[in-house]
């Protein structure tokens, strides 16, 4: 089935294993993939370089990453191999020595949880498979060499492990006190790296904590390495040590200087013989346990069954939906990397990557609430958890702390109107997946008082709010600024048709949820606010054919038609206004054909139709610092491009919404690398258009809202299969030449196996179901515990 989707040139897809595989090293940019349990946190490259942390980025980080260096991904978690006849050396990851690529062989197969890079050069084949167990607070380096030259091979290899002086900032700016006070040792086979780490508030407020971090095998070393001046020496760097050239370890590891991991293995192989070499870096509470923790992955069996577990745990949980179309491009995507990096960014936020230092963001408000949308049905508990941090970063009069350190119990408001709208999406979200009405009336805290709230009443708590913070025209205040970070004009209350838009789906969801729980009068509340910003957005809002995207507090529009040397259209509102249900579809269908008129491109629609190109922080915002053509400055910013392919399904176009989601998703990626640049697999934040000098260079991949969007709009409005509070909703909006398709779908525990007929070639519309055989009325299943799949048939066609 993988073998039709076209290959890249630096890779494809491997849908029978969930894995993009880069076949050559040298990809325009590093590409990451994060390796992780609910602890320990591992960011690798596909040379294996990146960054590695325990709990929080910002106190807790084992390994160094040095950003904004050249190359990119410097240091890593490298594996050198030296042939002790020869005196040559490479590395089995290809970086840091670069070997000339067209005398090796190279493949990186980037996988869920794991990555598995196989490098072979000079009749020696090596095989490095990184990742982190879920029980321990490490990562494995699980290696194979095999010799499969015809000669005896005398061999070393040396592994390199670059510590890092835990705090963050610390280790940035901390100079001479961190390498100074390191307290590196070797013991019993093992690099101890450990020194004092101040987790305090300043200088008047230092709070030093000793912490143990370690590299260790499962092999006894023949020698090792603890500093990194001696490994690499004076005026030279991780591509040529000293060490790798002249053969000889320093067994020096002493404290004061710059530690890092480095054992050396020597050993002979025959032809055909392998020998395999697991590592350990990782955090421990103090000397003992680092022999106590490390024991059980020591053992071979133990490693191959923990990395069992680890893919075995990813199969399952984006097991929990798994689709079976005509178009084998959509299913290879949204069967892993859609729902892999939606799974990512649910629970890392923003918090690191190769853009994010892990020190400045925290958890955002609006960010993480989205982030919950795409992925739940796979990490309901993660879900909870992270939503429980959320209802708690809110004040007492239903504002949000835009960024929240939770760990550190910070909280920072910054104005942002549109934070408290999201939180009702989120959580009705997650009861309908889940069921669990029983969260509502969890009490939790607010910030800076003690009193505490069921998470109803800081819903409710929200929608007051935002219907507090109106302007002149009624429609919501921007604050500081809306979703558009950058669209920040200073005028507290001008008017944001976004937020108004987003007010009316999270208060139609509030409504929905109150008529579940019975609650009459608050649904009559709560439905005339609905109604009066509906009218609002359809008069104040609208400009003929769509929606202004701003009202300033001096009548000024943003987004008009009349606009000469500014905007006529921008994206966000648009597709909210769909969702939001307060246009008719005729005049919709109208105003998305606009939208693709005017912001439409080849890699989605762009934010808006005319970027900023005058400095203007007092009247526009931070947008004007932006380059035209890139960010929120007129590029595809993708997490707003994937709104429309929601949109267009909402209205039953699914050939345009699918048109959309190709033109955004990673199959079309993997085939202009060079110019996309990062990865391929996984979605970026915005792609660069035109004036900007390039268009179509992708950036900051990863941690974006886009992932969770994409997730969305594929799997909950493509197939259009959602949960709701009395069961799953099936809703397909499709290309109308499919035939059909094939979902299975696990929810709260139950599996369907669905099969979607679609005889009469529609893009929407269910004509009926059958449940176990039995026809129902309507297009939801209706929710009934059992422990048996239940077969499920749809058959789609027009309605009588
Ligand atoms: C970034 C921010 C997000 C914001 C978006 C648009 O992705 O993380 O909060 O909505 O930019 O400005």
């Amino acid at each position: 089935m993988q073998n039709r989707i076209a290959k890249g040139k630096y890779g494809y897809f491997d849908a029978a294993r969930r894995e993009y595989v880069i076949t050559r090293p040298d990809t325009p940019r590093p590409w990451y993939n994060y390796l992780m349990n609910d602890s320990y946190v591992a960011l690798i490259s596909n040379t294996s370089g990146g960054v590695s942390y325990d709990k929080d980025p910002t106190l807790y980080r084992l390994l160094r990453y040095r950003y904004q260096n050249v190359p990119y991904d410097r240091p890593g978690r490298y594996v050198y191999m030296r042939d002790n006849n020869s005196d040559e050396y490479w590395s089995g990851c290809w970086a840091p020595v670069h070997t000339d690529i067209a005398k090796c062989k190279y493949e990186c197969r980037v996988g869920t949880g794991y990555n598995i890079i196989t490098f072979t050069y000079k009749g020696i084949k090596t095989q490095v498979t990184y990742f982190v167990p879920q029980d321990r607070q490490l990562e494995i380096w699980d290696l194979t060499i095999t010799n499969i030259s015809k000669k005896v091979r005398h061999l070393s290899t040396f592994s390199y492990a670059e510590f890092a002086f835990w705090g963050a900032m610390r280790d940035l700016l901390n100079i001479d006190n961190c390498p100074n006070m390191s307290l590196q040792e070797y013991m019993k086979g093992a690099i101890i790296h450990s020194s004092y780490n101040d987790i305090g508030t300043g200088l008047d407020n230092m709070n030093f904590v000793r912490h143990y971090g370690y590299h260790i095998s499962s092999e006894k070393p023949y020698a090792y390495n603890g500093d990194r001046d001696h490994f690499i020496g004076n005026y030279r760097d991780e591509r040529n040590p000293i060490v790798l050239e002249t053969g000889k370890s320093t067994n020096y590891c002493k404290t004061g200087g710059y530690p890092i991991g480095c054992l050396e293995h020597r050993f002979t192989l025959r032809p055909s013989q392998s020998k395999r070499i697991i590592y350990q870096t990782g955090i421990a509470k103090n000397e003992k346990s680092v022999f106590t923790d490390s024991r059980k992955y020591k053992n071979h069996a133990n490693v191959d069954r923990a990395f069992m577990e680890v893919k075995g745990g990813w199969d399952e949980r984006l097991g929990r939906f798994k689709v079976k179309t005509p178009d084998k491009e959509f299913d290879v995507v949204v069967n892993s990397f859609v729902q892999y990096q939606a799974s990512m960014t649910m629970r890392l936020s923003r918090s690191i990557s190769s853009y994010e230092w892990g020190m400045s963001r925290g958890m955002g408000f609006r960010d993480s609430c989205q982030d919950q949308l795409g992925m739940m049905q796979g990490f309901p508990k993660h879900a909870k958890l992270i939503i429980s941090c959320l209802v708690e970063a809110l004040y007492p009069d239903g504002s949000a702390a835009h960024n929240s350190y939770p760990l550190r119990n910070r909280y920072d408001r910054a104005g942002f109107y549109d934070d408290h709208n999201w939180l009702a999406i989120t959580v009705c979200r997650y009861i309908k997946e889940t069921g669990d009405f029983k969260f509502l009336k969890e009490r939790l805290k607010y910030v800076g008082i003690k009193k505490k709230g069921t998470v109803f009443e800081h819903l409710l708590k929200c929608n007051n709010l935002a219907w507090k913070l109106r302007g002149k025209n009624g429609l919501m205040q921007t604050g500081h600024a809306d979703w558009n970070d950058s669209l920040n004009p200073g005028d507290m209350e001008s008017e944001s048709t976004f937020t108004s838009a987003l007010f009316c789906v999270s208060t139609k969801e509030l409504i929905e949820l109150v008529k579940v729980i019975g609650k009459k009068k608050l649904v009559d509340k709560l439905q005339k606010r609905y109604d009066t910003i509906k009218k609002l957005l359809n008069t104040s809002g609208w400009d003929g054919t769509w929606y202004k995207r701003m009202i300033r507090t001096d009548g000024r529009i943003l987004g008009s038609k009349r606009n000469r040397s500014t905007a006529k259209i921008f994206l966000e509102p648009q597709p909210w206004a769909v969702m939001a249900g307060v246009i008719s579809v005729g005049r919709a269908k109208k105003m998305l054909d606009a939208v693709e008129k005017y912001l439409g491109c080849e890699d989605g629609h762009r934010v808006m139709d005319k970027g900023f190109d005058v400095f203007d922080m007092d009247d526009i915002g931070s947008v004007t610092v932006i380059p035209n053509g890139i960010k929120e400055n007129a590029s595809v910013f993708n997490h707003a491009s994937s709104w429309m392919i929601v949109a267009e399904a909402m209205l039953g176009r699914g050939d345009k919404s699918m048109e959309y989601f190709k033109r955004m998703c990673a199959t079309t990626k993997n085939m202009k690398p060079d110019i996309h640049e990062v990865e391929p697999y996984v979605a970026c934040q915005y792609i660069s258009q035109k004036p900007f000098h390039i268009v179509g260079r992708g950036r900051n991949s990863w941690l974006t809202g886009t992932a969770s969007w994409m997730a969305v709009a594929s799997m909950q409005y493509i197939i259009g299969c959602r949960a709701e509070y009395k069961g799953l909703r099936i809703d397909p909006s499709i290309p109308a030449k499919w035939k059909g398709f094939y979902l299975e779908r696990v929810f709260r525990g139950i599996r369907y196996l669905i099969t979607v007929r679609n005889p009469q070639h529609v893009s929407k519309g269910v004509k009926y179901i059958k449940v176990s055989g039995v026809r129902i009325d309507g297009n939801l299943i209706p929710y009934r515990k059992t422990t048996k799949p239940i077969n499920v048939t749809v058959v789609m066609g027009m309605q009588k």
